[in-house]
């Protein structure tokens, strides 16, 4: 109701579909105007995914098939659904037009590489952010600085291009970068998470926060077996 209440409040008297019948023309053009946008703003970032799931796709290839190691281990990507999109931009405060939701918005697009070890994700991040065509808008950190919570990632925002017909349209792509460890973590907290929605016992949370540790600990012995069997793999020009 409140996202309906802000719909209005944004948009004057544009009705939401079980009102059109009585809206008139006028009205209809508007909300059809406003959907068609929407479609298009969803179709940019289904490009977004498609052009950097390649180049991603064109590494993991280049790997498999020059070095007897991949560095990734596995790639998932996801659109953010409509429903989702919307409650976040109410949530932040995001006027609910195409162009503030573009600007503000930026994992609407969302691609998540797994690695290995922890080298691998600081490798795979260097050799996206130096694509010439790509623009890295903001990284964070999470591995070297933990959130309160456990979580380790990188996380990087990068602006790719779609080239259209008429146009070229930019758009962010967030790209979450782990390891195994730091995915396992994090997907059993989210569940957990959701499970308790706010309402977390603190005990919980502090043995959530320490099984992070472990699986940074876990990551760390990995990184050292794998310096002891063999030196970390380098490119041929290195
Ligand atoms: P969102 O509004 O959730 O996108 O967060 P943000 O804009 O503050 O960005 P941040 O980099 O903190 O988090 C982005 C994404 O990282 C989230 O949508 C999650 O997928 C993931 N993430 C961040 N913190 C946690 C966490 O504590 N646990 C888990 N499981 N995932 C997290
Ligand atoms: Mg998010």
């Amino acid at each position: 109701r409140e996202l309906v209440a802000r719909i209005r409040a944004e948009h004057g008297d544009l009705p939401l579909p079980a009102g059109l019948a009585d809206g008139g023309g006028e009205m209809l053009s508007r909300w059809r105007a406003l959907r068609d946008e929407f479609l298009h703003l969803q179709l940019l970032y289904r490009f977004g995914i498609q052009e950097m799931s390649t180049k991603i796709d064109i590494l993991r290839q280049e790997f498999e098939s020059v070095y007897d190691y991949s560095p990734i281990e596995h790639v998932r990507t996801r659109l953010k659904s409509p429903d989702s999109l919307f409650a976040k931009a109410v949530r932040q405060g995001t006027d609910l037009t195409v162009a503030a939701i573009r600007a503000e918005v930026r994992d609407i697009a969302g691609i998540r590489i797994t690695c290995s070890f922890v080298s691998d994700v600081y490798w795979i991040a260097e050799m996206l952010a130096t694509q010439e065509d790509l623009t890295v808008l903001a990284t964070k950190d999470y591995v070297a600085a933990p959130k309160k919570s456990g979580y380790r990632s990188l996380h990087l925002i990068v602006e790719v291009p779609i080239f259209l017909s008429r146009t070229v349209e930019r758009v962010p792509v967030e790209l979450q970068i782990r390891t195994i460890a730091m995915d396992f973590w994090a997907s059993i907290e989210h569940k957990l998470h959701y499970k308790y929605s706010a309402d977390m016992p603190p005990h919980l949370a502090a043995e959530i926060e320490d099984a992070g540790r472990l699986a940074a600990d876990l990551d760390a012995r990995m990184g050292r077996l794998r310096d002891e069997v063999r030196p970390s793999p380098r490119h041929p020009d290195d």
